[in-house]
């Protein structure tokens, strides 16, 4: 079986390609093979902008679909290709993809000098993430489903964020599904978009437990590295800043919610700290951008372990599963593996596997074929605000 999957919920474009052995209704086989998994990234069309613009975001999720999906055709090196034609399909197509006028055209292009294997179903994110990004990939899918007569695995995101932490080696996973992960578990996911903590008592049975009440975690990351003048992805960058400085500081942020008896964050009051942290420096120097990151990204991962911690012992918790692109800092990895107790089994990403992928997308199809595929696309919509089903 071959799984075609497309994420495009905020500004990364990506396309992978999956096999697995069994051709049957149940997906038990516990490995699978990773035959390719692309990335377009539009970081520096966001740059200048110091944040993903979705209008923009949704464009070049468009120019970029069809490029990968030549790719990712070329380095799956799949045999069995076959010319399809729109014929009388076209003018549905043309309505799956009416407000992707672009893409449309691209794919026209495409089917006239190209063949494409033969996929099984296709994974793509319903949400959440940006609504018109989702709505490009969402559309692809429809169309490409109708054309191809195979089933859509809608995924939701988040979930996607919580599988793509157990890939262990680049192309196959050791794990499956109730096997080898003691339960219950949770997961911290934080990333651009999101800051939650979900138990998870066994595989596809989720409660958010706690979440952000305002900015997520690399949304604070990102709004602090523009602040201070520093380029878009701002996580990376105040990680980087941040290790320049390394020692004591002279000021301090606020850590919001710590004191509060309850699972959930807030960000927005930190970004406003050190905005008026800036306001009263008559100028920032190089050593006080170091300082002021250093800081910054201590009172970040100082409430993401404390709350992860606190939700560890009151839940009586197995393993902590990490997520989502702020699970790439360092920091963060250091002061959970430093406050986790032994006995919690602690399972981090692949550096590449935190931020946002079509990879992760296509793992969680693997694992939800049964439960998530449908074949009456018409009703499949994208949806911003996606919730894990509790
Ligand atoms: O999961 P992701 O790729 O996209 C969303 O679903 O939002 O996460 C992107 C976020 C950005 O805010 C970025 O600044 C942050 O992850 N990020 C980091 C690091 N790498 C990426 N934040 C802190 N430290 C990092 N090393
Ligand atoms: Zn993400």
């Amino acid at each position: 079986m071959k799984i075609l999957a497309i994420e495009t919920s905020c500004d990364d474009t990506g396309i992978a390609i999956i096999s697995c052995n069994n051709t049957g209704a149940k997906v038990t086989e516990k490995k699978f093979k990773v035959l390719t998994n692309t990335l377009a990234s539009q970081t520096e069309i966001h740059k200048k902008w110091g944040g993903v613009v979705p209008m923009l975001a949704k464009r070049e999720h468009q120019k970029n679909l069809i490029p990968l999906f030549r790719k990712a055709i070329e380095e799956s090196n799949l045999s069995d290709l076959s010319n399809i034609s729109l014929d009388k399909k076209k003018e549905k197509i043309q309505n799956f993809l009416k407000k992707e006028k672009d893409l449309y055209q691209n794919l026209e292009q495409f089917l006239k000098s190209n063949q494409i294997p033969k996929f099984d179903a296709i994974a793509v994110t319903k949400g959440p993430g940006l609504d018109p990004c989702l709505w490009v990939g969402v559309n692809f899918a429809k169309a490409l489903s109708f054309l191809l007569d195979i089933p859509i695995i809608p995924i939701n995101h988040i979930e996607a964020h919580i599988y793509s932490s157990l890939i262990k080696k680049d192309h196959f996973t050791q794990f499956s599904p109730g096997k080898k992960i003691n339960f219950p578990a949770i997961s911290l996911i934080v990333s651009g978009g999101h800051t939650q903590l979900i138990l998870i008592k066994k595989w596809g049975n989720y409660k958010i437990l706690g979440e952000t009440r305002d900015d997520a975690a690399g949304e604070c990351f990102d709004k602090i590295a523009k602040l201070l003048g520093l380029e878009y992805p701002g996580g990376p960058k105040i990680a980087q800043e941040a290790k320049k400085w390394g020692k004591e500081t002279s000021f301090s942020f606020p850590r919001p919610m710590l004191k509060h008896d309850n699972l959930d964050f807030s960000f927005s009051g930190l970004k406003t700290a050190v905005l008026y942290h800036l306001k009263e420096l008559k100028e920032l120097d190089e050593e006080t951008k170091k300082e002021i990151a250093y800081e910054a990204q201590e009172a970040i991962t100082d409430a993401l372990t404390v709350k992860t911690i606190k939700a560890i012992k009151e839940y009586k918790i197995k393993t902590l599963i990490i997520g989502g692109g702020v699970s790439a800092n360092q920091k963060l990895r250091n002061k959970i593996k430093n406050k986790i107790d032994a006995s919690v089994e602690l399972i981090l990403p692949l550096p590449k596997m935190s931020t946002d992928n079509a990879l992760m997308v296509g793992i969680t199809a693997f694992y939800k074929y049964n439960k998530n595929k449908i074949t009456d696309i018409k009703k499949l919509k994208a949806d911003p605000n996606l919730r894990l089903k509790q």
